[in-house]
């Protein structure tokens, strides 16, 4: 995975939070801040996979703080117990990436209502929960910035993805009234919205024959999918100062799906 970023904006030194940490893109974003010269908090629901991946970051970035918790991201207790814990070792808390999320695909008129709240609890709660708690930290601070994760399906839609659309809309306009009420404190909200992505699920996935690439990569426009480093440089660039004008946007990174209206949704 390609999220080394020696020539992208210095981000040495700032703390930063990822939660959904423990795999897919937010470890892909949790490396590339590593690298970039950033204390990382992973944060995710799965200590399992935080103990296994923690020691090589770690390993490899012994100058600084790489540390991990085990919450829920609507749990508001733990997030604001774990980032208490990690400002008193970094000093602060500087970014904040809400990008713990879940699927609930299925057809509208089968789904659910357990799985409906389970998406809206993690999707929107949890980055409600997250960005409160870290603005609260920063506004006491030199403020900061919070990325949160929307999603192509944020700005578009698709069958069977109910709750998954509508979460990563609500995603959308909330990440534009925390910009606004945010900004007199310093702090920049702004939004990812990936198309789809080659994570490793993703991967896993097709070559298991239950997800059909090669039609997701007809559908686009620039013919590939995205790559994890596409979404882990995303976010240095919004979380640096080269990006200090741009609040309130949703920053959709798709190859194109979006903007063609001429395409055909794959089977
Ligand atoms: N991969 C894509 O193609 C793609 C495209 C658009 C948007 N997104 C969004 O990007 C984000 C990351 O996607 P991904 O593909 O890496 O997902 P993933 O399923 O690979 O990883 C999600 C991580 O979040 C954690 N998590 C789930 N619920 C949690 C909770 N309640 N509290 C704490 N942690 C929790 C999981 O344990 C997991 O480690 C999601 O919000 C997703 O909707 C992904």
């Amino acid at each position: 995975m390609t999220t080394e970023a020696a020539s992208y904006p210095d981000l040495r030194g700032r703390s930063v939070c990822v939660t959904g940490a423990a795999r897919g893109l937010g470890l892909a974003m949790a490396t590339a801040f590593a690298h970039a010269g950033c204390h990382v908090l992973l944060l995710d629901i799965d200590g399992g996979e935080l103990d296994r991946v923690r020691p090589p970051l770690a390993a490899r970035h012994p100058d600084r703080v790489i540390a991990t918790a085990t919450a829920p991201v609507n749990d508001e207790d733990a997030v604001a117990a774990a980032l208490a814990d990690f400002t008193a070792r970094t000093g602060e808390l500087s970014v904040m990436v809400g990008n713990a999320g879940l699927s609930a695909n299925a057809p509208s008129l089968d789904l659910e209502l357990g799985r409906w709240q389970a998406a809206l609890d993690t999707n929107l709660t949890g980055v409600f929960v997250c960005a409160r708690a870290a603005a609260r930290l920063m506004r006491d601070g030199d403020g900061g910035v919070i990325l949160t994760t929307s999603s192509m399906y944020g700005v578009t839609a698709g069958p069977e993805r109910a709750a998954y659309c509508a979460t990563k809309a609500a995603v959308a306009s909330l990440t534009k009234v925390l910009a606004v009420e945010w900004a007199p404190h310093g702090i920049r909200v702004n939004a990812l919205a990936p198309g789809y992505v080659e994570t490793d699920l993703v991967a896993g996935l097709a070559a298991a024959g239950r997800l059909d690439t090669a039609a997701l990569r007809r559908r686009t426009p620039r013919g590939v999918l995205g790559r994890p480093a596409d979404i882990a440089h995303l976010a240095l660039f919004l979380a640096s100062d080269v990006s200090a004008n741009i609040t309130g946007q949703v920053m959709v990174s798709d190859g194109g799906w979006t903007a063609d209206g001429y395409a055909v949704t794959p089977g």
